[in-house]
């Protein structure tokens, strides 16, 4: 039986790559990542590998793109979980800032899946990582807060678009998971966050439902909630 193909964008570090090292080593998945740290690419896409794709940069998008679309002839889920953090007072936003992280956070998911889109049956997946931050606002977060709801409302789209297509659709708004995204940020305790591999455990799963359900729409938070 074929193995099935799995993308997951943003496995250089955090959620992605432990969630990357959960799917390759799970049977008839071949399963690999993207992100700025991976190697380059030669002739063939090799599981549990990180390839290196700049998602700012849109030749290495385009790049990507021709790679895999010529390497694999269907991906059966393609989880979204690239993204950094623009946390600020608004009075201190630059103007290129705003573009890397809105690009980075939005845009590049929004061109992927439609580059991406004809590679997916019914049944395969799309899952969308958004955050708390993608539901509710926190101060000194707003370009975050915005991307994120961009995020969930281009996957809430998306969902309603592919419907009739039988792709399934998540869009998940998780709360604090323990990773780089958290580096220099005061007045948070790290072990009142998810560990990175517990997250990977629950965004594995989803690939794994039957075919038949579709999870629209998730919420996750650590025991202490919204931190
Ligand atoms: N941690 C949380 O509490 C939390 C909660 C809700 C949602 N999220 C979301 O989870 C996602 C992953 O974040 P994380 O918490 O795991 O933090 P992280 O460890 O900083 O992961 C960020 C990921 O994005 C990749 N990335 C960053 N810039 C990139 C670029 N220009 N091109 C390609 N890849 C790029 C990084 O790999 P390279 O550095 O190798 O490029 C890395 O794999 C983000 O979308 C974040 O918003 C996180």
């Amino acid at each position: 039986m074929d193995r099935k193909n799995i993308l997951v964008i943003g496995a250089g570090s955090g959620i992605g790559k432990a969630l990357l090292e959960k799917l390759h080593a799970a049977p008839g998945i071949n399963a690999i990542g993207i992100s700025r740290r991976g190697i380059s690419f030669e002739s063939t896409f090799e599981s549990g590998k990180n390839y290196r794709c700049d998602l700012n940069d849109r030749k290495s998008l385009a790049d990507f793109c021709g790679d895999l679309t010529s390497s694999w002839s269907e991906i059966a889920a393609i989880y979204f979980l690239a993204g950094d953090g623009l946390f600020l007072p608004i009075e201190d936003l630059e103007i290129e800032d705003l573009e890397k992280h809105l690009f980075l956070n939005l845009i590049s998911p929004m061109f992927l899946t439609s580059k991406l889109i004809s590679m997916l049956r019914p049944g395969s997946l799309l899952c969308y990582l958004s955050s708390t931050a993608g539901r509710q606002g926190f101060p000194e977060s707003s370009p975050y807060c915005a991307s994120k709801h961009g995020l969930a409302g281009f996957a809430k789209s998306i969902r309603e678009e592919l419907k009739p297509r039988g792709i399934r659709v998540s869009t998940i708004y998780a709360g604090a998971i323990d990773t780089s995204i958290w580096d220099g940020r005061e007045g948070f305790d790290r072990k009142d966050m998810i560990p990175a591999e517990d997250a990977a455990i629950f965004l594995a799963s989803l690939f794994f439902q039957p075919a038949t359900f579709n999870q629209d729409e998730i919420l996750f938070l650590p025991p202490k909630g919204v931190l």
